[in-house]
């Protein structure tokens, strides 16, 4: 087997709580061709999630973590499942539930999250309240590897946006959403072209430390 992400195409395996909009923006680049990738597997904590209707039925696993003993449980037929699809990176994408040590360590190194807000501010949720409480006056998205601290792993890539004096949670949400969706496609292209990595907690680009993240540009590209 090919050492992970230089496969002609990444083999990805997606995890998603909702509706999937980050899901559909890999799903729609793939089918442009403008990412060399083939969605394996959606996994999510949530049965009636739209995202899973996003692919074929032979694609989809979802299980509810109520029907487990524990969290520890629920991770590890969670990462059961997952690894049975061989995926060159795993891609939270609107995943909700917090990862545990034990699947993060089966998946460490190609595990990336997509996050709403700047990273390292505002980490957990509602970041988009919390930016307005802060009074920021920029928000944004990070792409990260997941580590076990929540939504501290090295950020690999940033989209932002001005702070609106009208702007409310939902205003700021739904101006984001977009650009959340360019920023994981292109921080996923550069994984699934085997030019990213994670060494030591640092991310890692054509083999070189990213001592600050990416910055997507209005174009859609990644810039230094
Ligand atoms: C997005 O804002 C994403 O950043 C966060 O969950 C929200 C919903 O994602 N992690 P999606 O529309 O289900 O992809």
């Amino acid at each position: 087997m090919a050492p992970h992400g230089t496969r002609a195409t990444a083999r990805l395996a997606v995890l998603a709580s909702g509706r999937g909009s980050n899901l559909k923006a890999l799903l729609d680049a793939i089918a442009a061709g403008s990412l060399p990738a083939e969605v394996v597997g959606v996994f999510s904590d949530k049965p009636a999630a739209a995202a899973l209707t996003m692919v074929p039925e032979a694609r989809r696993w979802s299980a509810r973590p109520r029907d487990y003993a524990d969290r520890e449980a629920f991770d590890a037929a969670l990462a059961d499942a997952v690894a049975a699809v061989s995926p060159d990176w795993v891609v939270c994408a609107g995943y909700m539930r917090i990862l545990g040590t034990g699947f993060i360590a089966r998946f460490a190194g190609r595990l990336l999250n997509i996050h709403p807000s700047l990273l390292p501010r505002h980490r957990g949720l509602h970041t988009h309240a919390s930016a307005l409480d802060a009074g920021d006056a920029e928000h944004g998205a990070s792409v990260h590897f997941v580590t076990p601290e929540l939504d501290a792993g090295a950020v690999i890539a940033q989209a932002r946006l001005p702070v609106r004096a009208d702007d409310t949670p939902d205003t700021l949400a739904e101006r984001l959403l977009p650009l959340e969706h360019r920023l994981l496609v292109a921080a996923v292209g550069l994984a699934a072209t085997g030019r990213l990595a994670e060494r030591g907690d640092k991310a890692w680009l054509d083999g070189q430390e990213l001592f600050s993240p990416l910055c997507l540009d209005c174009s859609g590209k990644l810039g230094a």
